[in-house]
């Protein structure tokens, strides 16, 4: 048996910038120099905050952005897992932050609250030319003090705050802090124990499990019942048919009604 890996470090150096384009291209940036595992990029703003699939993050002051430097030392193929182990501690942070505030993830990688999405994380990876994995920018963007209506209109019906939901936000910095330590633990549980612990986590907490859901992935639609994630991170789908398809990359919609 291998020994245990050493535990990873997060949030050191800790980069803190008033206002910064996106903190996954600073993180990239440094990460590219060279920079530590667990290097840390938190922004009061962001001028091009930027989404899963090409899509802009709104990135108004006030919420949380916050990029990490990782360096697993594993295969690319293992990278996805990231953004669902960055979901269960995401909601663990939550709850710890706003007690009473139970925020549930929704696949791939989203953190809703009250029926809205609160939080989305985008992790970005880089390979050697030899193709092993040379980083992951594992971004995270939380809403905490955005009011209802401070969303552009296109948001407003999808998109909420800690503020919005619960009267308050706690402060970003104390916020950022609890997100790392417990990011710490779970990069640190997954990299020592696999992904195991992960998928349970995240099954328990996810807003879909057991529903009708459809999803879009590679240009079609697929319906199904949403049954959870494979060992390897992937969509577990029962379709109409009662076949069970597994769906690695998309984007997930409810069906309601
Ligand atoms: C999504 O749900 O589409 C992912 C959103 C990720 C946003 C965060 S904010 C901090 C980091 N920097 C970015 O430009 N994006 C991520």
């Amino acid at each position: 048996m291998s020994p245990d890996p050493v535990p990873r470090v997060l949030g050191q150096p800790w980069v803190e910038l008033d206002v910064v384009e996106s903190t996954n291209l600073e993180a990239r940036r440094l990460a590219r120099e060279g920079c530590p595992e667990g290097a840390v990029v938190l922004a009061a703003r962001q001028t091009g905050g930027k989404g899963r699939l090409g899509r802009a993050w709104f990135s108004p002051p006030g919420n949380l952005y916050l990029s990490v430097v990782l360096r697993p030392p594993l295969p690319p193929a293992q990278a996805p897992q990231i953004s669902l182990m960055a979901g269960v501690a995401l909601a663990e942070t939550i709850a710890a932050v706003a007690p009473g505030a139970q925020a549930r993830v929704k696949w791939p990688n989203d953190l809703w609250l009250g029926g809205r999405k609160l939080a989305g994380v985008l992790a970005e990876l880089e390979t050697t030319a030899e193709g092993a994995l040379a980083f992951i920018i594992l971004g995270i963007g939380v809403n905490l003090v955005t009011p209802a209506g401070g969303f552009p209109a296109e948001l407003r019906e999808i998109a909420t705050s800690l503020q919005a939901e619960l009267g308050q936000a706690p402060p970003r910095g104390a916020c950022a802090r609890a997100l790392v330590r417990v990011l710490e633990r779970w990069y640190n549980m997954w990299l020592r124990d696999g992904f195991e612990r992960v998928r349970a986590a995240w099954e328990v907490c996810s807003i879909t499990r057991g529903l009708p859901v459809a999803v879009r992935s590679a240009g079609e639609l697929l319906l199904g019942v949403e049954q959870g994630i494979e060992p390897d991170g992937a969509l577990r789908l029962r379709r109409p048919d009662g076949a069970v398809v597994r769906v690695l990359a998309g984007d997930l919609e409810w069906r309601r009604g």
